[in-house]
């Protein structure tokens, strides 16, 4: 059987993540603080297939149990692969330098960088014993990339995300059978994370027009697009070979 662990999974992105999973035969573990309307229904169509996980991302020392309490809710003896797609993230806080807000920086950078790291280290310290192919997929942002004024703590946290990736590839390359990782960029996606940047502070925030115009011209691209993108390359045999990667160079 194939098992995927999602975290994020109460919407955007990662609701979409589990519905094209699910759809395609998969179990999954969808985590997130609180089980969404949405998340619901979708276990309505899944009853066997989709269990729900609360988790904060945020609780760091929570999260190599809650790994294993996830681990535990699949019959591993029959897994031929398990997918760990670390989704959950948030921009906030959209602030310079010299205006951080310590609690939602401590914050952003626990749920958008030390909780990927955790669970994949969780993920492969326990799954030892495991007889699976392993592949994790950190949803990250070109922000991690190219500067954008006011998101330093969002980018610096991708940063983060994509470097981490690369060291966990070079790691598991010595290994007889590595486990898979990548760090992902979804492009630009319409989510409620994308109407918390179109409802920014334009003094925070100078790009605003930009995805405020994205949103008017129709430049974003469905949940659903991306995720079915993502998936069809975390599935694929080149998934890792590139350590970073943004879908947008894939083929449609
Ligand atoms: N949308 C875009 O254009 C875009 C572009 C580049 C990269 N990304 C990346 O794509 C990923 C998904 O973003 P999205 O656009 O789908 O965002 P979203 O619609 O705002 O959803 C964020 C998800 O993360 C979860 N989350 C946030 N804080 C959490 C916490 N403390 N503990 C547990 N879960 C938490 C939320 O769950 P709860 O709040 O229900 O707990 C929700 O399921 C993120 O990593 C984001 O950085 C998005």
């Amino acid at each position: 059987m194939q098992a995927a662990i999602v975290t994020g999974a109460s919407r955007g992105l990662g609701l979409a993540l589990c519905a094209d999973l699910l759809q395609r035969g998969f179990t999954v573990i969808g985590l997130a603080r609180q089980e969404s309307t949405a998340l619901k229904q979708l276990a309505g169509h899944h009853p066997d297939r989709l269990h729900f996980l609360p988790a904060d991302m945020a609780d760091s020392a929570a999260l190599s149990g809650l790994l294993a309490e996830a681990l535990t809710l699949l019959p591993t003896a029959d897994l031929q692969q398990l997918l760990l797609i670390n989704n959950a993230g948030v921009v906030a806080p959209i602030a310079s330098a010299g205006f951080y807000p310590t609690t939602e920086l401590l914050q952003a950078i626990a749920v958008n960088l030390t909780a990927p790291m955790l669970l994949t280290d969780a993920l492969l310290r326990l799954s030892d014993d495991l007889d699976c192919q392993l592949r994790v997929a950190c949803i990250s942002s070109g922000a991690a990339i190219k500067a954008y004024p006011g998101w330093g703590v969002y980018g610096s946290s991708k940063a983060g995300l994509d470097h981490f990736c690369r060291h966990v590839a070079a790691e598991q390359q010595e290994r007889a059978r590595p486990a898979l990782i990548a760090a992902l960029y979804p492009g630009v996606v319409d989510t409620d994370m994308q109407a918390t940047i179109r409802s920014s502070d334009p003094a925070q925030f100078p790009n605003k027009e930009r995805f405020d115009a994205l949103k008017r011209d129709g430049g974003l691209s469905s949940p659903q697009q991306a995720a079915r993108k993502i998936i069809d390359h975390l599935l694929s045999a080149d998934f890792g070979q590139h350590s970073v990667l943004d879908i947008r160079q894939l083929p449609d």
